[in-house]
């Protein structure tokens, strides 16, 4: 195969894995920030890797029978060329994850006493424990009901959702992956992380961080439902906490 062919086929593979690559809907801001990054940064690595492969590949087969190699001539042309290019990637690189990781939907870091949500906004404080957690509504005095996998937390679609995360004992790590949310959970310490979920479901949480025998079973999960449905759904809970009659088997996990 000669070399132009070989480096037709290889930008249009690119161009195809480059398709391919595009996230599906976001799920939070969050995890829209980190996929777009994500993507802006394989655009990137993804013809420098195969300038750098067919080079290789090409000097291999150029030079393979070359008995008496002669040192290559000063090029002061070129040498300035990848240095001027490498300098406008890696400003680029550096802009667009800057962008992102100063957005506090990605590094919220803001201590507790910043944590102002709106009306419709949502605080839960995650406590982890070994091994399990305790999920809590400071503002509405409610804990979140326990699941078949470890407890739910329902939140609203659509508004600001704050997590404070905290341990009562070792490390552990607040994730969910789908929501682009994740946070070391440290014992003495409360670190906040902040999202926005934009679309309805069910969406896995676990413990990032290995804490003991029981770790992989310390799960979580959050539900996103519309506003009226949230609604609904708080006023159950609060009626429960208050003592009122238990419709639903939702027990407060206090164990
Ligand atoms: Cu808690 Cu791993």
């Amino acid at each position: 195969m000669n070399v132009k062919r070989f480096a037709l086929a290889s930008l249009l593979s690119a161009a195809m894995v480059a398709l391919f690559a595009d996230p599906v809907a976001a799920q939070s801001t969050s995890a829209d920030l980190i996929g777009e990054l994500n993507n802006k940064l394989l655009y990137i690595a993804l013809p420098i890797t195969l300038l750098v492969e067919i080079i290789l590949i090409y000097a291999v087969l150029r030079f393979k029978d070359n008995d008496e190699p002669k040192p290559t001539k000063e090029n002061r042309r070129l040498e300035i060329t990848w240095t001027v290019a490498t300098a406008i990637i890696l400003l680029f690189v550096g802009v667009a994850s800057y962008g992102v990781m100063a957005d506090p939907a990605v590094t919220f870091g803001a201590g507790g006493e910043e944590v102002a949500p709106n009306d419709d906004d949502v605080l839960v404080q995650a406590e982890a424990y070994q091994w399990g957690w305790t999920m809590t509504y400071p503002d509405q005095n409610i804990t979140a009901p326990s699941g078949e996998n470890g407890p739910v937390i329902t939140v609203p679609e659509g508004q600001d959702l704050y997590v404070g995360v905290t341990s009562e004992d070792v490390i552990h790590g607040f994730h969910v992956p789908d929501l682009g949310m994740k946070m070391d959970a440290m014992p003495n310490q409360v670190q906040y992380i902040k999202t926005t979920p934009e679309e309805t479901g069910t969406y896995q949480g676990y413990c990032s961080e290995y804490c003991g025998l029981a770790h992989s079973q310390m799960y979580f999960s959050i539900e996103v439902v519309d506003q009226a449905e949230y609604d609904q759904w708080l006023d159950e809970q609060t009626a429960d906490a208050s003592g009122g009659d238990a419709t639903n088997e939702t027990a407060n996990a206090s164990a």
